[in-house]
């Protein structure tokens, strides 16, 4: 775990921009009526496309879905998932609203989420951070979730896609 400095951020501006995409979106789209908890999560891939989840709470409340899932599943939609190199999240409560100095980690099964990524991608940076952004803890998945499950403990190397399973080509149209 690293600890960054706002003057860590003045000289990274790309990691900057990911930590206040990930505030941002939680301040303005988190739908958490419920927990009154907001998440925003905010993953890059290695072309710095910039994906970002809400998270999406349910009357149902075992259905919720996390920032991170949110922004890993637009990753994936995008052909990002296997290239990306960062995930930025950023939580706070608005009711009641408290004091925004709490640190957010991912939660068990996004860190599973982020391992898989990691995997495919190589390595991908966890930045967890406080609503106020005082508090950015840099994070490798191995650290959050060591010993982890993965797609090599199935003997999976190298995942095949519908379209690189040898499946035959059809239209896209
Ligand atoms: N939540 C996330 O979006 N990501 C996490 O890693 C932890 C928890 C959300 C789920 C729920 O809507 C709210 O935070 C309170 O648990």
């Amino acid at each position: 775990m690293k600890r960054l400095t706002r003057d860590d951020l003045k000289r990274d501006a790309e990691l900057n921009d990911l930590i206040l995409k990930a505030r941002n979106v939680a301040y303005r789209n988190a739908y958490a009526p419920y927990s009154g908890f907001a998440v925003g999560a905010a993953a890059r891939d290695k072309d710095k496309n910039i994906y970002l989840g809400a998270n999406l709470e349910n009357a149902a409340y075992g259905v919720v879905m996390c920032a991170e899932v949110g922004a890993l599943t637009a990753a994936n939609a995008s052909g990002a998932f296997n290239r990306l190199e960062a995930i930025a999240v950023v939580g706070f409560s608005f009711f009641p609203a408290r004091h925004l100095s709490q640190i957010v980690t991912p939660c068990g099964r996004c860190r599973q989420l982020i391992f898989e990524a990691s995997e495919l991608s190589g390595h991908v940076d966890v930045y967890a951070c406080s609503g106020d952004l005082e508090i950015i803890e840099q994070y490798s998945i191995a650290e959050l979730l060591p010993r982890a499950f993965g797609p090599k403990t199935l003997g999976i190397s190298n995942p095949p896609s519908p379209a690189n399973a040898g499946m035959k080509p059809f239209e896209e149209s």
